[in-house]
């Protein structure tokens, strides 16, 4: 199959309810026949990346959405071992997960895949599950001195055939090695850095980053080639660039909104969505003010994606303005996930299609 225009990915099928916090009857559980069939599906729809988020803690409040979770990485080598096509990747709390487990466990689920592992990676900014394993929540920019001594470390076990000893400022090793090495040249490695020193590390170490988009034309045309350029520049480094959104469709654009309203407005769960921006504005560095009813609303409708409402011909306008802009990939989800991704299958991949959006399956 000819590569895509715009690559496609699933987020969060690991955790209930999923990157809407909804109470509605039928959003995410955590029952691994759900979990597999979802990923049999993205896989039949041609999409490109299967992406966990990575949760140890929930948000509390009346439900504590995301406190039911799988495991990235075990979840990872489950889910590699029933797909066949798509690239599955784990997601890692650099300050809680030591490198040379992740480095095995990256390079076990490479084997089982052959060759389609990745690793998101995360510097960490919830407190709350930092403490849960008795791990500091380091000072904002010094996290990413520890992800590039840990990315460094995961690099070398993943490359290098002789033991080596690492005396780093977080990381004492001695005698360090792993095998076997990775299949492929070594899982891709994505990252979500929203902040300078942050974009910082991805620039040097990530093949896709992810943006917060501006819904600017000009602007997120701007972040775009601006990402790739840095990396391009800078490091000697061609870097993908995506972003994640949420797809709420019906058969009237009225229709697709009143849904929305149904299941993010009336049975939200608003009191977690504050926990989680309160947190986030504290301990990373956001762009905007954290806590405006929009972005509260915005999390609870789709974990503050961009929002992909209305018709199907509005849900490929949206996608393919984010082509437009330069980037490369979108993850998705969806409220009701088997309902949605049946719909996206049959009224909006056709368009996309037609569009030159994505190749024909
Ligand atoms: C696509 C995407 C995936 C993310 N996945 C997770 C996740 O699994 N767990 C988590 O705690 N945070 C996740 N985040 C949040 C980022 O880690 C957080 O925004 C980042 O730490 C903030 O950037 P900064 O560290 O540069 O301030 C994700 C963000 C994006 C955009």
């Amino acid at each position: 199959m000819a590569a895509s225009r715009l690559q496609l990915g699933t987020f969060g099928t690991n955790l209930a309810p999923g990157i809407t916090f909804t109470t509605i009857p039928g959003a995410l559980t955590t029952d691994w026949s759900r979990v597999t069939d979802l990923a049999l599906r993205a896989e039949d729809m041609g999409f490109e990346a299967i992406v966990p988020i990575s949760r140890w803690k929930g948000y509390g409040g009346a439900h504590n959405p995301h406190s039911d979770s799988y495991d990235t990485l075990t979840w990872a080598a489950a889910v590699g071992a029933v797909t066949r096509s798509a690239r599955v990747f784990a997601t890692v709390s650099m300050p809680v997960v030591h490198p040379v487990m992740a480095a095995k466990q990256m390079a076990t689920i490479d084997h089982v895949t052959g060759g389609r592992a990745g690793i998101n990676v995360l510097a960490g900014w919830y407190r709350p599950e930092m403490e849960m394993f008795g791990a500091d929540l380091l000072a904002h920019d010094r996290r990413y001195d520890l992800a590039d001594e840990w990315i460094e470390i995961v690099e070398r076990l993943w490359s290098e055939t002789e033991e080596f000893d690492l005396d780093g400022d977080f990381f004492h090793l001695t005698g360090a090695s792993s095998a076997p090495k990775p299949v492929g040249e070594r899982p891709q490695i994505m990252n979500a850095a929203m902040s300078g020193r942050g974009l910082e590390f991805a620039l040097q170490h990530a093949d896709k980053l992810y943006v917060k988009l501006s819904d600017e034309r000009e602007q997120a045309t701007a972040q775009v080639e601006n990402a790739k350029r840095q990396a391009r520049e800078r490091y000697g480094r061609e870097i993908e660039v995506w972003t994640f959104g949420y797809v709420v469709d019906g058969p009237t654009e009225q229709a697709a909104r009143d849904f929305l309203h149904y299941y993010a407005q009336e049975n939200g769960m608003h009191d977690a969505a504050i926990n989680a921006l309160r947190i986030m504005g504290v301990e990373a560095e956001v762009a905007g003010d954290n806590s405006t009813a929009a972005r509260r609303f915005s999390w609870v409708a789709g974990d503050g994606g961009v929002p992909l409402i209305g018709t199907a011909a509005q849900v490929a306008d949206g996608l393919e303005w984010l082509a437009d802009v330069g980037i490369d990939g979108c993850l998705l989800g969806w409220p009701l996930w088997e309902d949605g991704m049946s719909r996206f299958a049959d009224d909006v991949l056709p368009l996309l299609t037609e569009r030159g959006l994505r190749a024909a399956i």
